[in-house]
């Protein structure tokens, strides 16, 4: 018999863990060289603050901190003018958040979530895929690689948050 697993939903995080290394490993290089060259010291504080600033912003978003990601989620389906009859694209899907809850909350739609999943983000169309099947709305949603400069698809009506002309 196949082995369940129980695999937890992982809708990434907007700031990347390659950000915060960046300017860690930048900074903690120009601190080690300010030993020699004395002047370095200034750059060298200032990306290990940029550093900390991306790990609190990394941290305010996720689930274990003010869970701030969540709630733009929760805000943008809110403010959805959609009665979720039809078809939604969402465009840079990530790791397929909005296009997840967006079926959880319309259970007849059907939603196609696309992004080009390049290198400089943690996102992942395998992922997105996984999150949809233990949300148990895989059945109703895709997940395409594409670009939103070349969409492969016909856009009908765009801009539909409440508020917006
Ligand atoms: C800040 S992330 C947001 C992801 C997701 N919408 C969310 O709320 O978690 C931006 C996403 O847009 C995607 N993206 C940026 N430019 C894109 C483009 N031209 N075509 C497709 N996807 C793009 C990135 O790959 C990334 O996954």
């Amino acid at each position: 018999m196949a082995k369940q697993v129980n695999r937890a939903l992982d809708y990434g995080n907007w700031v990347s863990k390659r950000l915060i290394y960046t300017f860690s490993i930048l900074g903690i290089v120009l601190l080690a060289l300010a030993f020699l060259v004395w002047v370095l010291v200034n750059p060298a504080l200032l990306f290990l603050v940029i550093a900390s600033y991306f790990a609190y912003g990394r941290y305010l978003f996720s689930p274990k901190g003010g869970n701030v990601q969540n709630r733009i989620w929760e805000s943008v389906i809110l403010n959805l003018d959609w009665n979720g009859e039809g078809q939604a694209l969402d465009i840079g899907c990530g790791n397929g958040a909005l296009t997840i809850k967006l079926a959880r909350k319309f259970t007849a739609a059907r939603l196609t979530g696309i992004d080009y999943w390049g290198k400089r983000w943690e996102y992942s169309k395998s992922t997105c895929e996984a999150n949809a099947k233990a949300e148990g709305v895989n059945d109703r949603v895709v997940f395409q690689k594409a670009s939103a400069l070349k969409l492969p698809f016909m856009v009908g009506k765009i801009g539909i948050i409440k508020g917006e002309k």
